[in-house]
């Protein structure tokens, strides 16, 4: 997978060596229909090879099965599907190296660049390549075959993060912290725990991709332009050869269908609106107003006039690029709303944004994982930020049901004890003498001050799904297991 994500200009480095450019004839595939030659500016307009020239070895890999396929079925003589499938390992080999570089500007696409080259070398041989074949399908192939490549590299980036961050949780399964609701600190939790809430999500992410995967499976060669073929092409055979679980049931809907990438694009946004939630924590958790996270001095930036600074950058940045990923989402579903079946040439664009949610969403991952391996935590800070918030009146109204209280009522008392405390200037609940809270509700004893420390609130806490240490501990377990089973 590239791991640039400046990938709108320079994608596809597989060939950007300057030597022995294949020699291309210009002629696009279609020139016995139209006489004239494409307008050069118009030519250039239309092309996609700057883009699908990523696509090379699948687009190889594919015609390497097709054409062996054809050979077999005695569509085309065998010799000549040898012939091919060589030639096709050869290039593939000196795009490799470097010996041939794929020429963006005489070649629509992938599939034209390739088919020329095999026909300028093999002369009649070459020629044969494209029965019962479209691009249509060839791209459609392509595509996914690409794409059952790089999910699971993605798996593999997410799992990482994940791991990291399971780490950390364990080693801070106890190290107290406030939780928040609406940005106001809610309840004591530990950081360990947090940190398992972004695991869980990050953990559903990696079950998307896996689902995503599942419904790209199958293979559209043998579908044509839209319709199939009159060959007697064993489409079996190819899918098998591709290591697809079969073939696609409708042809129509193999070449006209993207929801496979609409699919990967919405979970590569999705991760990324993740990635981007986790990162706004990071942001404040960095500020002095918070002052709970370090990030390490390599993964911080500073200012170009204030000495002082130093800036959670990468965060920032992760938080900005999940707005390109949510555009890229948008325009495919935009792309594809309107589009009559079966292909239209809108479907080219279909791949430049994808890429990008690709390439994003990988290097996204990398920098978090890296990020995140850097933290220092400020334990201290973060456990006395438990302090001075009420943040045990929860566990306070929960005391009096224990005690046989109605909620709404041990709510109320709750409540009227922390205005109390307020007023009197006390820092926390415990600070109130049993004199006192026993003139809100009788059923107050000595044994509440228990209830209300912060650990004391995160430990009584372990149901399934709570803070408590031990909870969170099976929690973690849990979900190194999933991450890593896979
Ligand atoms: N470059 C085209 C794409 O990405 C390949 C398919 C072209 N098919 C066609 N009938 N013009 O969609």
């Amino acid at each position: 997978m590239k791991k640039s994500s400046g990938a709108k200009t320079k994608r596809a480095s597989a060939s950007r060596k300057p030597r022995a450019v294949a020699k291309q004839t210009a002629k696009p595939l279609w020139s016995g229909r139209l006489a004239e030659k494409p307008e050069a500016q118009a030519f250039a307009f239309q092309a996609s090879i700057d883009v699908d020239k990523r696509l090379v070895f699948d687009d190889i890999n594919g015609s390497k099965a097709h054409v062996t396929m054809l050979g077999r079925q005695g569509i085309i003589p065998k010799d000549s599907a040898g012939k091919i499938a060589k030639e096709l390992d050869k290039l593939s080999d000196e795009i490799k190296t470097g010996k041939l570089s794929i020429d963006d500007t005489s070649s629509e696409d992938i599939h034209s660049f390739l088919e020329a080259l095999l026909t300028e070398r093999l002369g009649e041989s070459g020629k044969m390549v494209h029965a019962g074949r479209s691009r249509n399908d060839q791209v459609a192939v392509d595509f996914r075959l690409y794409l059952k490549r790089v999910i699971p590299q993605l798996q593999a980036e997410l799992a990482t993060v994940v791991n990291v961050l399971l780490d950390t949780s364990q080693l801070h399964v106890t190290s107290i912290m406030p939780g928040y609701t609406h940005l106001q600190r809610a309840q004591p939790v530990t950081l360990g725990f947090h940190l398992a809430a972004w695991c869980a999500a990050l953990e559903r992410d990696h079950c998307r991709l896996s689902d995503a995967l599942k419904r790209l499976d199958e293979c559209p060669l043998g579908s044509g332009a839209l319709a199939g073929s009159t060959l007697p092409l064993d489409r079996k055979a190819v899918s098998l050869a591709l290591g697809f679980s079969r073939p696609g049931l409708n042809a129509m809907d193999s070449v006209a269908s993207r929801d496979f990438a609409l699919e990967l694009s919405s979970v590569c946004a999705i991760t990324m609106v993740h990635l981007s939630r986790f990162c706004e924590d990071i942001v404040l958790w960095a500020s002095e107003e918070f002052k709970f996270i370090d990030l390490g001095e390599s993964w911080s930036t500073g200012s170009s006039i204030m000495p002082q600074k130093k800036n959670p950058d990468f965060a920032e940045l992760i938080r900005g690029k999940s707005g390109r990923t949510t555009g890229n989402l948008v325009a495919l579903l935009t792309l594809l709303k309107g589009l009559p079946y079966a292909y239209n040439k809108d479907l080219q664009e279909d791949k430049e944004n994808l890429f990008d949610s690709i390439d994003t969403l990988s290097n996204c991952l990398r920098m978090f994982a890296g990020m995140m391996k850097s933290a220092q935590f400020n334990l201290k800070r973060m456990k006395s930020a438990c302090i001075g918030g009420f943040l045990e009146a929860t566990d306070m109204a929960e005391y009096l049901v224990r005690k046989g209280l109605p909620f709404r009522a041990a709510h109320e008392t709750a409540a009227s004890i922390v205005r109390d405390c307020i007023k009197e200037g006390h820092k926390n609940i415990s600070a109130v003498s049993l004199v006192e809270l026993k003139k809100h509700s009788k059923l107050f004893e000595e044994d509440i001050y228990k209830s209300l420390t912060p650990a004391s609130c995160v430990k009584a806490r372990d149901l399934p799904g709570g803070c408590a240490p031990k909870e969170v501990r099976r929690q973690i377990k849990i979900l190194r297991k999933k991450i890593n089973s896979r």
